[in-house]
């Protein structure tokens, strides 16, 4: 057996026996858990310091698995399994009542999604059942898409409860999955992610409510079903500020005019940024999918750069961009601040 074939062995193990283990999906990490275990599930929140009532999405083997954790599952979910997964699209359906309420925080529904990243597929054959697991950063902050930044936001073993890291390289993806709700007569949108809800509609051949495309509702504002919904999420330390792209050296001189320290994260060829001891420029892609996979590297290398202000060029505001312009809001909304949203 090869090294990562043991280490799946051993991390499918720790699971049995009600340890946490952070391994790679195509979006970004994942804090595992066995989702049928409410003190395996609540060591979770305590390492993420996560309240109670955010409910975690359980990773299956594949679509197999489905009628063991959520019933009465509508024809249009069981399609969209079968179209998307192993894939970023998370279903949010009727719970099976033998579901912990620590995984559905208290609801009667439950996300499920099977996740394609080969180490994770493992993981998840060898377990057998649900792995629960929210992207393994702390409570607010940045998502992790490598295993060092894991280490870096968890760390390993004792004290902080990680059992184990499994290391599957850089997610591809790079933002977190699609949530659909399917337990409506018309599926919406409570996550934008990869799967785009056009994708969705033409699998469907059906309407799709993108609720990021609407004003949120007085009861959506204040039941954080998902906690992507909070104003504030996936936050650097550093305040972070979107800034159009032709603003840019405005926005920069007047920075360096205050004695700042400024990390810039913009697409090539922008206007040419003046060569500065106190900018750090990183360059942004202009494919949004490339975008995606570099956008939490790149906010935690400049978050550690050290600098008074991030400033991001806005990306174009059309559907392809929405998860990316929709975490970099949430960025910007919770970044300043030690302890990010709560
Ligand atoms: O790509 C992903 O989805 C990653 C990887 C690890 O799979 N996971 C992830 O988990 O992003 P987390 O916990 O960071 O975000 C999951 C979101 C949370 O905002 C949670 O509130 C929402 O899914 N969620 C889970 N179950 C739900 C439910 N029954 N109803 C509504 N939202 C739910
Ligand atoms: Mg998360």
């Amino acid at each position: 057996m090869n090294d990562i074939a043991n280490k799946i062995t051993r991390a499918a193990q720790l699971l049995r026996a009600g340890e946490l283990v952070a391994f790679p999906t195509e979006t970004v990490y994942g804090l595992g858990a066995d989702a049928r275990n409410p003190i395996a599930l609540a060591k979770i929140f305590a390492a993420k310091d996560r309240p109670a009532d955010h409910p975690l999405i359980v990773h299956l083997p594949d679509a197999t698995h489905l009628g063991t954790w959520a019933i009465d599952i509508p024809a249009a979910a069981r399609m969209l399994a079968a179209a998307c997964w192993p894939g970023p699209l998370t279903l949010i359906l009727q719970r099976h009542p033998a579901v912990p309420d620590l995984v559905t925080g208290g609801q009667n529904t439950i996300g499920v999604r099977m996740p394609n990243h080969p180490v994770a597929l493992a993981l998840l054959h060898e377990f057998g059942s649900g792995i629960a697991a929210p992207s393994a950063n702390k409570f607010g902050r940045i998502s992790p898409t490598t295993a060092a930044h894991v280490q870096q936001e968890l760390g390993e073993s004792g004290e902080k409860n990680v059992a184990m890291i499994l290391d599957g390289g850089a997610c591809a993806v790079g933002i977190e999955s699609t949530i659909v709700d399917m337990t409506s007569a018309t599926p919406r949108i409570l996550r934008p992610g990869a799967i785009s809800a056009d994708t969705l509609r033409r699998l469907l051949h059906a309407p799709v409510h993108d609720s990021h495309a609407t004003q949120p509702t007085e009861r959506e504002k204040n039941t954080p079903r998902v906690s992507g919904s909070l104003a504030a999420h996936y936050a650097p330390r550093t305040p972070l500020q979107m800034c159009a792209v032709e603003s840019l050296p405005a926005a920069i001189a007047a920075a360096l005019q205050e004695g700042q320290r400024v990390a810039v994260l913009a697409p090539e060829p922008v206007p040419p940024l003046p060569a500065h001891p106190r900018i750090i420029r990183r360059i942004a892609s202009a494919d949004f999918s490339q975008f995606a996979h570099d956008l939490y590297a790149a906010l935690r290398e400049l978050d550690a750069a050290n600098c008074d202000l991030i400033l991001v060029a806005t990306p174009p505001d059309n559907e392809a961009w929405r998860a990316v312009n929709d975490r970099l809001r949430r960025a910007a909304a919770g970044s300043g601040t030690d302890s990010g949203n709560r």
